[in-house]
Order: structure tokens, then sequence, then C-alpha cells
């Protein structure tokens, strides 16, 4: 993909949107040492470099790379003491920030991928870490993750029978749903046929077990998954070709995943729905956890997205501190940059109604234009 030559601004010291606020506890870019500060800015400027120069901030190569050692991890085949790696940014290999993993140490925890996006890599603040521990800019990093075991306890309770009818009772009365109505007028209206889409990719979707427990009423999870499977019939409909159905989700419980598979949706285990992700997909994401829309625009050009709409422009903000003098980072998740910008004025934007684009949190559609 071609990603130079676009304006670039001072990223580090903007985010999109305050949809998700994060307060970092204490004063902590108050007790970094000045080396450490001075370093971190130094990888943010030579981040903010590389992204100006056009190099890839994501790659196939990235990923893959890391699930390679995630995967050893996991199956107890790492060499004791082996140091964990990440390729930079620059096509360099650098030691991975936590230079070694040993999951007898930490039972709790499982190896996780995590991806900063350009917005963090580039803050200047030196609040954001990424690349502490490493030599170079690394976009991509292995760490561990834990559920809060009360929660996991109560959900592991929750069975694929509870699942599934929680969901059903989502599904059944989706078709009368104003969300559906909207998405669904939007691909009506739409030439699908050029696009030739084959699959749905969805990233982040929730988990519907959660739903499942009792008294919970909300059910976005549950939501967005009739949104999957009655967009993927619908594409089926209209363009008389399979559409697979794909979510990933690191946090799907079993039950999750049985209930689903017999919905005829594939599981993508968690990197490998962006490695799935290609010309004749729809991507489908809403309020991801990873900067999906990063990932994706460096991976691929899609036949078309439902992600968060994507502002012409940055809204300048800054990192501010709450009234315990915790950090607020002015960062979300899933930002867009000035690449997500620019991929997105070869789409068609289509807008939903207010209510839906308030219950897919500010998502829009967007359709690939004809070459
Ligand atoms: C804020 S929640 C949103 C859940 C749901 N979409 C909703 O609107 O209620 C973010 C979700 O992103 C998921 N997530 C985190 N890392 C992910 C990854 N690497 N791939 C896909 N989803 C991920 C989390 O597990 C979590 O369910």
């Amino acid at each position: 993909m071609e990603h130079g030559g676009q304006p670039q601004s001072r990223l580090g010291e903007e985010a999109t949107d305050d949809r998700e606020p994060r307060s970092f506890p204490g004063h902590f870019w108050d007790w970094l040492g000045e080396e450490t500060k001075q370093r971190q800015r130094q990888l943010a400027i030579r981040a903010q470099e590389m992204y100006d120069e056009g190099r890839p901030l994501f790659t196939r190569e990235m990923i893959a790379d890391a699930q390679r050692q995630i995967d050893q991890l996991q199956a107890g085949t790492m060499p004791p003491g082996k140091t964990l790696s990440v390729i930079g940014m620059d096509g360099v290999r650098y030691d991975n920030p936590r230079r070694e993993i040993d999951l007898r140490k930490e039972p709790d925890h499982v190896p996780v991928m995590t991806f900063t996006s350009i917005n963090s890599l580039t803050d200047l603040s030196g609040r954001v870490y990424p690349c502490y521990g490493s030599d170079g800019v690394v976009p991509i990093n292995i760490a561990t993750a834990s559920s809060d075991s009360s929660y996991v306890e109560r959900v592991e309770k929750v069975t694929a029978d509870q699942v599934a009818a929680a969901l059903d009772a989502v599904i059944d009365s989706f078709s009368g749903r104003e969300t559906w109505r909207s998405v669904k007028s939007i691909f009506d209206g739409a030439d699908l046929s050029r696009l030739e889409i084959d699959k749905i990719v969805a990233f982040g979707l929730g988990v519907p077990a959660r739903e499942a427990l009792p008294g919970v009423a909300d059910r976005p999870s549950c939501m967005q998954h009739a949104l999957l499977l009655a967009l993927a019939a619908l594409l089926e409909e209209k363009t008389g070709r399979r559409v697979r159905r794909i979510a990933q989700e690191p946090e799907y419980f079993d039950s999750c995943k049985q209930v689903l598979r017999a919905r005829d949706v594939e599981v993508a285990e968690p990197e490998t729905g962006f490695l799935l992700v290609d010309e004749k997909t729809l991507v489908l994401t809403v309020a991801c956890n990873v900067p999906v829309m990063q990932i994706v625009t460096e991976l691929a050009r899609p036949a078309g997205m439902i992600w968060a709409r994507v502002e012409p422009d940055e809204k300048p903000r800054q990192w501010w501190r709450d009234e315990d003098g915790g950090w607020i980072s002015p960062h979300i998740t899933d930002p867009s940059s000035p690449r997500v910008r620019e991929l997105v004025k070869g789409y068609t934007e289509y807008t939903l109604t207010p209510i839906a684009t308030a219950e897919l949190c500010g998502s829009a559609v967007y359709l690939r234009k004809e070459s």
C-alpha cells in the first residue's frame, strides 16, 4: 500500500475523541527519570519520522512472528531463558520489551499480542510506554494478560444452552430493530456484486456468555453477533455467493464458541482474524480494545468496513489530570490516523440513523468505490 506523502501532524498531542478515557493512577509521568523520558521522546520522534516516510506500522510478518512465539509459550516449547523478540517498524528485530515470559510463574496469565496505535507510539509526553525496554519502535509486543478470577468463575458457570437462549432472544427480534433496518437499507441500496464479498471478519464483538448471566438485560454483544449473522445472510441472498462468518474475540468462553460455531460462525483465535482480511472482506468491529482500523489499513483494502465513523480531521486533545492527580490519556484504543483517513477516501461512507449509530458506538458503513 502507498502511505507516503500525506500531511502529517504531531500525532502524540492528539486523540480522536474521548469515548474511552483511561486513568493512570498516581503520578506515573512524574516519577519517571529524565533519562527514561528523553529516551521515550526519541523513540516517539523516530516513530513519527518512519510514519512520515511511509513505513508500514503493522505487517503480516510482525503478527505471524509474534504469534509463533506466543504459540511456543502456550505449548511449553519455548526454551527456558529464551529472549522474546519482535519486529520493529524499521523491519529490524528487537528484544521484546518483556524479554522473557515464564508462564509457570504466572499460572493465571495467558500470553497476548499487544498493538500500539501510531497515536500512542508518537506520544511525546512519555506517558505511554510501548517501547520501554526495547531499543526500537515496536508497534507489536508480546505480553501477558489475566482476567478477574471471580468474573471468570461466574461466567464459566453459564451453560451453552443459556448463551444460546440469550443470543436467540436477540436474534429473534433483530429484524424489527432499528439498527438492523438502518444497516439493511444501506446494503439493499448498494451495488454489492462488484465487491465480491466472501466473508465478514468481526473483531471484538464482546462476550455473549457474560450477557447470559442472570439479571443482565443489556445485550450489546448479542446484538452485534446478531448483526454479523443477519448481514452475512443478507449478502448471501443478494449476491448468491457464500459468505463466511468469522469472529475474533479473545474473551470468548467455550460456551460462546460452541454456540457461535453451531450458528456457522468460525472463531478466529487471536490474531489470525487480521491475517484473513483481504479485498473480499467486510470488516465489522465495535469499540474494540485494539487499533483495528490502523491494523486493517496496513494489511489490506477490504471490500467494506463497519467501524467507528472516521472524522476528516483529528480533534486535538491533551493529557489531563483527574481530581486524584492521575493522568487521563487522550488516546482511545481504536483511533483513526492519517492513513486511516486516507484509506476511507477510497470508500463511500454511509451514515446510520442516530439510534443505530449510538447502538453501534458511533459506527458508519464504508463500501469501496470502483477503482
Ligand atoms: C470495549 S469492549 C467492546 C465489546 C463489544 N463490542 C461492545 O460493544 O460491548 C472491547 C472488546 O475488544 C476485545 N478485544 C481485545 N483484544 C482483542 C483482539 N486482539 N481481537 C479482537 N478483539 C479484542 C475485548 O475482549 C473486548 O470484548
